[in-house]
């Protein structure tokens, strides 16, 4: 059989422990015997990003820039144990929030859907695809410890004009903190939903807490508002799918009621916290895909999981694994899917779709790792090793492409 030829190159990152160790076994198993794999390879392993001083990091997002397609592994953000573990000069920056400030994206995450995993919710019948806008709020906020005494905003605009407004007057010790996000940011983050809803034909929802905040959370209603009625009504409307703002307390009872098959805009702190409740409901972390799309159509994927570090000192020590390949598949076959449209390589995107098949197929059929085994309700599960359950899954594949 001959391999399927790719024109364009993907911008393939590297990572880091188990997930390293997954990305290989994947190439070699299910990616490179079907596919003439074409890569831009970086290397986003702590060692690399360490010795370029994070230079390669930054390399990997010019890259995404310049291609359009992107796949990323779990990568270490390093904190105070990892310094000494690595011996690293710094303590550098999360990869993805260094890739997400580059391409000024928004992160998009969605469960995969197996039968035989019920979701907790037992209404959920379809998947509910967090968008998470990825900028600024409190992960990027001033934080101050006080002791008394009076606290102040104050704002000096270009000419030096000064706008203040008291904060609170403590008459204890207490906390502060200053946040901010940028019209042209929350303008990225509603035509990235909105141009994605498309994409997908999924209803669109988005909820803050606009009666609260609300010059804060206000500008972003208004802003998504005022983008929807100029830019995407019609639109909407033509592909037959809706745009509904909320509450977000009104949102999380209607999510928990709704059957699902919809997209879920969140603030960046909302999305964080309901992706995880979202996923965990749904099934396992292992089975969430993660997409940042950027509002000039650059797409990164990856698996919405970490490195799993602890299945990573186990196979350090010899240990046989179960660790869930099925997220990192799922990043390749969406990198390599939205290639072909891309490219117009039919090939390619049929490709995808078998792999996902496949995967799907011998996990349906009760054979999977160890994670999804406590969730299955269709009888006794065969609980395979990941090495083997990848070989399964190329077994399966090799069987659709030879019928
Ligand atoms: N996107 C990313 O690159 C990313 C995201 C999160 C965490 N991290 C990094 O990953 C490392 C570990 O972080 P963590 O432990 O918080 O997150 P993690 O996702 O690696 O693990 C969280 C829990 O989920 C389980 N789990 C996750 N993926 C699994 C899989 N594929 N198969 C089976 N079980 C799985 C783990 O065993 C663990 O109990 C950290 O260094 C962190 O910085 C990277």
């Amino acid at each position: 059989m001959s391999k399927i030829q790719m024109q364009t190159p993907l911008v393939e990152m590297d990572g880091d422990e188990m997930t390293r160790v997954l990305w290989q076994q994947i190439k070699d198993e299910l990616l490179s015997p079907f596919v003439e794999l074409k890569t831009e390879y970086y290397d986003l392993g702590l060692p690399e990003r360490d010795k370029t001083r994070d230079q390669i990091t930054h390399d990997a997002a010019r890259a995404i820039k310049k291609y359009g397609v992107g796949v990323k592994c779990a990568t270490i953000t390093p904190n105070v144990q990892r310094m000494s573990e690595y011996n690293l000069h710094e303590m550098w920056k999360s990869p993805n929030g260094t890739i997400r400030a580059a391409l000024d994206g928004t992160v998009f995450r969605a469960p995969i859907l197996v039968a035989g995993i019920k979701p907790a919710v037992k209404n959920w019948c379809a998947p509910i695809t967090i968008a998470r806008h990825a900028y600024g709020d409190v992960y990027k906020a001033t934080e101050l410890r006080v002791p008394q005494g009076k606290a102040e905003l104050v704002f000096t605009d270009r000419e030096g004009k000064k706008v203040r407004s008291a904060i609170y007057d403590f008459e204890c010790g207490g906390v502060v903190t200053g946040q901010y996000n940028k019209d042209s940011s929350i303008a990225s983050f509603a035509r990235a939903c909105f141009n994605y809803a498309l994409a997908t034909k999924q209803d669109l929802w988005f909820s803050t807490k606009d009666t609260i905040a609300k010059i804060y959370d206000g500008t972003f209603k208004e802003i998504f508002a005022k983008i929807f009625e100029e830019e995407y009504r019609a639109k909407f409307e033509e592909a037959g799918i809706t745009y509904f703002y909320t509450l977000i307390d009104d949102a999380v009872a209607r999510v928990i009621r709704s059957r699902g098959g919809f997209i879920w805009a969140c603030k960046n702190y909302d999305g964080d916290v309901m992706s995880d409740m979202v996923s965990t409901a749904f099934g396992s972390l292992a089975m969430m895909t993660s997409v940042l799309v950027s509002p000039d159509g650059n797409y990164e994927y990856e698996a919405a999981h970490g490195t799993v570090t602890q299945h990573y000192y186990r196979h350090l020590k010899g240990e046989t694994t179960s660790t869930n390949p099925i997220a990192t598949i799922f990043a390749w076959t969406g990198a390599l899917a939205k290639r072909g449209d891309l490219d117009g390589n039919a090939q390619l995107t049929a490709f995808a779709a078998a792999l996902e098949r496949a995967s799907l197929a011998v996990i349906e059929r009760g054979t999977m790792t160890k994670d999804l085994a406590a969730l299955w309700e269709n009888g006794t599960p065969n609980v395979l090793s990941c090495t083997e359950f990848i070989r399964a899954i190329r077994e399966e594949l090799e069987r659709e492409q030879s019928a």
